[in-house]
């Protein structure tokens, strides 16, 4: 049987997936963020489990993944899409070749558009989207050799063609909303879905006129090196890297 829990990271308005395999006691998290990782390691011990790896959808620009503080901590590995090109994780996955821990089974769907690197993750009757797919919305297309057709085509043709009653569990939200199914997203996402065509979503992205986002310069050198905090990081920007006091929800 595998353990299920979607884990919220305030700062970025983060989702990390925790996964656990109940007969070997392996875990794995799927995009853990930096302050709070102790959080997600007191999780993983109060159901009784142990970090074997952190795996990424993409090279984020919104937070800092918590992957090698993680792995110092406790001997986790770093599995990260191989498309990113980095040199720190310990497996680079790919569409095609399917990423197993104990009972655990991450089939890899390449999801490009948000990023040129991206994964989404199908694990059973779920799919962990990323930012390729939130609820209601999309990540954005316009940094990280981003493109909006290119996302149009990865979200049309991979995962609008799964299953409807298919569970989508997103890497963000910023209102409380937590899953939705693909049936859902296919029919009522008001960027991507109710069949809206590949050149009205272009043309809505183009002209989203978002602003530059606030952590993007910090964020993709730390996370290029899976998970390290800026020295330099200026006050107003220092709750990214900094370890939560409070107890957080999720
Ligand atoms: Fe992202």
């Amino acid at each position: 049987m595998t353990i299920f829990r979607q884990l919220f990271e305030p700062v970025s308005s983060t989702y990390t997936y925790l996964l656990g395999c109940e007969e070997t006691g392996t875990a794995i998290l799927i995009d853990p963020v930096y302050p709070t990782w102790e959080r997600d390691l007191t999780v993983i011990s109060g159901l009784g489990l142990r970090l074997a790896w952190t795996v990424e959808t993409h090279v984020h620009a919104d937070h800092i993944t918590s992957a090698t503080l993680l792995k110092r901590e406790t001997g986790s590995r770093i599995a990260c899409p191989a498309a990113a090109g980095l040199s720190c994780p310990d497996l680079g996955i790919e569409e095609g070749r399917p990423f197993k821990a104990g009972s655990i089974t991450l089939t890899p769907l390449f999801t490009p558009g948000h990023t040129d690197d991206h994964l989404c993750y199908v694990s059973g009757d779920r799919v962990l989207s990323g930012d390729a797919l939130l609820i209601d919305g999309c990540g954005r297309t316009d940094f990280q050799n981003g493109d909006a057709a290119t996302l149009y085509r990865s979200v049309h043709d991979k995962l609008f063609t799964l299953p409807d009653d298919c569970l989508v569990y997103p890497a963000h939200d910023y209102n409380d909303r937590r899953v939705s199914t693909i049936a859902q997203e296919r029919a009522r996402n008001p960027r991507l879905g109710g069949g809206r065509s590949l050149d009205e979503f272009v043309k809505l992205m183009d002209g989203l006129d978002l602003p530059y986002p606030k952590f993007i310069d910090h964020a993709l050198p730390g996370n290029r090196l899976c998970g390290i905090c800026p020295q330099d990081l200026p006050d107003r920007l220092e709750a990214y890297c900094a370890q939560m006091t409070s107890s957080p929800q999720g």
